[in-house]
């Protein structure tokens, strides 16, 4: 489904990826890791878009995503929730979710209504605050409102970047519950995390990051065990 192979990519002069090769397949769960600075949320936004690879391709369903515009990539089913939970704080709940349907084509007010409808299945907690705004939600509610946005522009993909970071304990566990059942809806997901132990456990497989480069992958299980792991990641 999404294939990137040899990317490089740069702020300015300052290189960051050097040929980052990996695969995430239809419907797997696949984390990405890696300290602080390793270039993680900068493979995001190569593979959005919002920054042009220096060199290498990105693919997705065979398609060159490289020329693409962010939204160009939006609308082909790639939803990308950013790091810092990134809604609109000044409007309602309602509002942005219904800001992920101008992603697509056809949003006749039927498909409006089953996705608002999907999304509170899923989301019982944003159905209840439905007209509060986002900067009112706590934080993992801001998390679930972000990814509720993607779902509701019809991505088949989506990268989440550190959806974890700065949530409380049992904040934590409810987003990793949302990620499982986003991959039960048969959602492929890419999650940056540096909770490399909750990662892994809704992950299939995984690989790590370390200065711009894949230094190891493998399936979940085998990245728990690993020693190179802990050495990696100091986890
Ligand atoms: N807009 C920018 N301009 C210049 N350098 C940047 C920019 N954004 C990030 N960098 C640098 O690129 C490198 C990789 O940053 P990136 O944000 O991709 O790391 P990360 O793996 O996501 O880290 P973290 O886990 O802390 O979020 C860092 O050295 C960072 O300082
Ligand atoms: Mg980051």
């Amino acid at each position: 489904m999404l294939k990137l192979v040899d990317l490089h990519s740069a702020y300015g002069a300052t290189p960051i990826l050097f040929g980052v090769s990996l695969a995430v397949n239809d419907g797997e769960t696949v984390a990405l890791l890696g300290r602080n600075g390793m270039g993680k949320t900068t493979l995001l936004k190569t593979i959005m878009g919002f920054l042009k690879p220096t060199r290498g391709q990105v693919e997705f369903h065979g398609q060159d995503l490289t020329r693409l515009t962010p939204h160009e990539i939006a609308q082909l089913g790639v939803g990308y929730v950013p790091e810092n939970r990134r809604i609109f704080p000044g409007l309602t709940v309602r509002e942005n979710l219904e800001l992920g349907l101008s992603a697509e084509r056809a949003r006749t007010p039927a498909i409006r209504a089953e996705r608002l409808e999907q999304v509170f299945q899923h989301f019982p907690r944003l159905k209840e605050r439905l007209h509060q705004t986002g900067k009112t939600l706590s934080g993992g509610e801001q998390q679930m409102l972000a990814i509720a946005r993607v779902m509701m522009a019809g991505a088949k993909l989506i990268l989440m970047d550190e959806p974890t970071q700065g949530l409380a304990p049992a904040l934590v566990r409810h987003i990793r519950e949302i990620i499982a059942e986003v991959k039960r809806l048969g959602i492929t997901v890419f999650l940056v995390e540096q909770n490399a132990r909750m990662a892994l456990s809704v992950c299939d497989r995984g690989y790590i990051m370390e200065k711009g480069l894949i230094v190891f992958e493998g399936a979940s299980s085998a990245l728990r065990d690993s020693p190179v792991t802990r050495e990696k990641l100091g986890v």
